[in-house]
């Protein structure tokens, strides 16, 4: 239970630290203009663009907006033309309701396409609320096993992507730097910032998404627990300000010539695709500052509290991220980033297993080997446990211990010390606060719908 994950694949990038904060960057030294915004004469001739990510009279804590300075303008693009794409949004009706259920759901092992990018690799499991209307959440998994052609980037219009590696390694590439998020981190790319996606050594990778379509992950406030513990505020890592080579040199060179690169631009927009071509590379940005950014954190940074004597504190412990619901209803979240790491567990007469419940929240989970070595029997290399799987306790369905479990835990000697919980395996759970609409494609794919007949 290190505080920090032994990567197997090695830092590549420089980053800032701490979420949340106002920071800038450059990529060359003096691109990034002093005190004034948007100055008539910008350094190296760049073009000022502003990305908002909040309404402008929102309080300041709420406040996400970032000022770019590149080489052009992505004003510059040719019209978006739909982009037909395998999988996608397009089986889900909007008023269809037939894709909820009460029953639990379980996917086994998520099948996995032979060759696919980050574009074509996502598959929309189910959604909460609705994109257009800038509600709720989608649920979405991936497996890629190419990097994305040289010249296409990729942005998601309907919200912030949560990215949530489960094998493997991806290499983001974003227009304010780069990162890499491995097994055992997680991403979060805002609305609309272009990005590309590339693999480590070709090595393939697989995960998922949470798609925020109303407002913005944020730390969750830590009440009576005081300032520090759960997901610290510098662990979160930011990118810093990165330019493609040509880009650098048509600034160093002070050329006014344009960058003549054909781009496919893909974006999705209400669950539907759109490209477009521009002739310039979208990763031109040569410095920004704001506080809407990409940024990534390692899980087992995560310093989980628990209970020291007896019983269980409520699962809001494990929260991560949250994404507040400023509906009617207070105190209320429409999706919460929970990870249940290993962990101690020492309470006194006390079931070290959970108790039977039903949530008012539906709990999508899903298992993160937190073990890097491919060959570990955690990995997938034994049948016994697959990790690229997936269960959904939906609408106020009773989930705990199987029985023969419950019996063992039972039967325990009171007196037995404290264990690790959950050695090896972090579990993460996307709450979300509605029912979930599965796609057509997710309950194809459903391998057991009743949680008592889970082998666990
Ligand atoms: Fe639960």
């Amino acid at each position: 239970m290190d505080p920090q994950t032994r990567f197997a694949v090695g830092e590549k990038y420089a980053y800032s630290d701490g979420l949340g904060n106002y920071l800038q960057s450059e990529a060359l030294p003096g691109a990034l203009p002093a005190v004034i915004n948007s100055p008539q004469k910008p350094p190296f001739g760049l073009r000022t663009e502003r990305i908002s990510g909040s309404a402008f009279v929102a309080p300041r804590h709420h406040s996400y907006h970032t000022f770019l300075y590149r080489v052009h303008s992505s004003m510059d693009h040719s019209e978006f033309m739909p982009l037909n794409i395998t999988g996608g949004y397009g089986s889900i009706s909007k008023a269809d309701l037939a894709n909820v259920s009460p029953n639990t759901h379980f996917w086994n092992a998520f099948p996995v396409p032979e060759s696919a990018d980050w574009v074509s690799g996502q598959q929309l499991l189910g959604r909460t609320g609705d994109p257009h209307k800038k509600e709720g959440a989608s649920i979405w998994i991936f497996a890629v096993t190419d990097s994305m052609p040289e010249h296409q980037a990729f942005a998601s219009l309907d919200g912030e992507m949560l990215i949530v590696p489960q094998s493997g390694a991806l290499d983001i590439q974003t227009e304010l730097g780069r990162l890499l998020v491995r097994q055992n981190e997680i991403a979060v790319i805002p609305r609309g910032v272009r990005h590309r996606v590339t693999l480590v050594d070709g090595a393939p990778c697989r995960g998922y998404i949470c798609e925020l379509h109303q407002g913005h992950f944020r730390l969750p406030e830590l009440g009576v627990i005081g300032t520090v513990g759960l997901a610290g505020v510098r662990d979160f890592q930011v990118p810093k300000a990165c330019i493609d080579a040509a880009a650098r040199e048509r600034i160093e060179s002070c050329s006014a010539a344009r960058i003549k690169v054909e781009w496919d631009m893909v974006a999705r927009l209400s669950g539907k695709y759109w490209h477009c071509t521009q002739h310039q590379t979208p990763f031109d940005v040569a410095a920004w500052h704001g506080q809407c950014y990409p940024y990534k954190y390692d899980l087992s940074r995560f310093a989980a509290l628990g209970a020291v004597r007896f019983d269980h504190h409520d699962p809001s412990l494990f929260t991560v991220l949250t994404a507040r619901n400023h509906g009617a209803e207070p105190s209320t979240a429409v999706l919460d980033f929970a990870l249940i790491p290993p962990r101690w567990a020492a309470m006194k007469d006390t079931l070290w297993i959970p108790y039977y419940h039903r949530n008012t929240m539906q709990e999508f989970f899903g298992a993160i080997v937190q073990a890097q070595d491919p060959q570990h029997p955690l990995n997938g290399k034994t049948a016994a446990f697959r990790p690229f799987g997936g269960g959904c306790m939906n609408a106020m369905s009773t989930h705990g211990a199987a029985e023969a479990d419950l019996e063992r835990e039972m039967a325990r000697d009171t007196e037995q010390a404290a264990k690790v919980a959950g050695e090896g395996v972090a579990v993460f759970v996307f709450e979300l606060d509605r029912p979930v609409v599965w796609s057509d494609w997710a309950l194809d794919h459903v391998e057991l719908n009743h949680w008592s007949k889970l082998k666990l």
